[in-house]
């Protein structure tokens, strides 16, 4: 039997108030990430927007020595791309495994394949070649994972050996290895289908993290930031950006205080084609007496009539006209 050592990725400071933009950090306050250049490392999305409370969990969580994270929180609230550019901006590389029912333990651990004198060769998976190299594994939708297939990351979440059965290796987990799951909470009112309720051993090795929609300043700040460069004028994307981060979380509300018509939230992902739509169609709407907002919603999200009413009024509430520009009269 012989163990691994572990490859040395050279560390480096990063100061967290130019590194994630939060003013409010102490000027001196530094995570740990790596030199920039390794293989793996997520793209940094230039529009992304850290949340100071989503931050400060995350930093706790990286420099409290803790290996694993779940991550819970309605349809695209924000999970997947939190842990990315955290990711990103440490240049520490990301392994993703996306889960599913059929996910097998040779996708996540790895296998022996044939090489080309046809003898067998041991092949990392994502989660063995992160415990060697001490970097990170996102498991997402985790709770899609059949929970035996779950239950056999026990061992390795909590940052004890295991053996390769095929090769006898034992593996040690470098220190720095670290595992994040995110999901769709099962008792989510979204009709997510196939979440497992995952064992209760499994559960217990995780640091629990809840993600909700961005504030609506920081949205409108994206939503502005998305439409500038596509020659927006300002007035008219700051009014956009108003409008339809307001009615998203109006439906958002709906939706968690369980309005029958609301069969789903809004996303951040919806609102910006919503936005990005609405500029695009309104100067060619307007002659026509049509407003663009109330058109573009049809085309960046597909709802059910019933929804798609309701959110329709939500829009007209919101701009003080209909969808044929006309004022929207008062009802009690
Ligand atoms: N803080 C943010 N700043 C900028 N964009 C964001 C932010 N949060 C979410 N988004 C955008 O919203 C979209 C959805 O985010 P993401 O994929 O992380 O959601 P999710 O919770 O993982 O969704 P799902 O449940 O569908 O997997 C993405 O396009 C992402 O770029
Ligand atoms: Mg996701």
């Amino acid at each position: 039997m012989n163990e691994t050592k572990s490859s040395v990725l050279e560390p480096q400071m990063y100061p967290i108030r130019s590194t994630f933009n939060i003013p409010e950090a102490p000027e001196k306050a530094a995570i740990q990430g790596l030199k920039p250049g390794l293989l793996g490392v997520p793209k940094i999305d230039p529009f992304y927007v850290f949340e100071t409370e989503r931050l400060r969990d995350l930093t706790m969580f990286w420099i409290g020595g803790f290996k694993a994270m779940l991550i819970e929180g309605d349809p695209s609230a924000g999970k997947t791309s939190f842990v990315k550019q955290w990711h990103a901006k440490l240049n520490v590389p990301l392994a993703t495994v996306a889960c599913s029912p059929d996910t097998q333990n040779y996708q996540v651990f790895g296998q022996m394949l044939p090489t080309e004198d046809g003898k067998l060769r041991w092949h990392d998976g994502p989660v063995t070649k992160a415990c060697r190299d001490g970097t990170s594994v996102l498991l997402d939708e985790y709770n899609i994972l059949e929970p035996g297939q779950a239950s056999a990351l026990n061992l390795v979440l909590e940052g004890y050996s295991w053996t390769i059965p095929e090769t006898g290796e034992v593996i040690t987990p470098a220190p720095s290895t670290r595992f994040f799951a995110t999901q769709n909470s099962i008792d989510s009112l979204a009709a997510v289908t196939g979440r497992n309720v995952m064992d209760v051993a499994n559960e217990d090795r995780f640091f629990y993290m809840e993600v909700d929609f961005l504030k609506p300043e920081h949205e409108e700040a994206l939503v502005l930031r998305t439409l500038l460069p596509g020659g927006v004028q300002v007035d008219v994307a700051k009014s956009i950006a108003k409008l339809t981060v307001e009615v998203a979380n109006e439906v958002r509300i709906a939706f968690r205080n369980g309005a029958e018509a609301i069969e789903k939230p809004l996303s951040t992902r919806a609102v910006l084609r919503w936005a990005k739509l609405a500029s695009m169609y309104t100067p060619v709407l307007k002659a026509k007496k049509q407003s663009g907002l109330h058109f573009a919603i049809r085309r960046a999200v597909k709802m059910p009539r019933t929804m798609a009413a309701a959110v329709n009024e939500y829009i007209t509430l919101a701009t003080g006209f209909d969808e044929n520009l006309d004022q929207a009269m008062v009802t009690q």
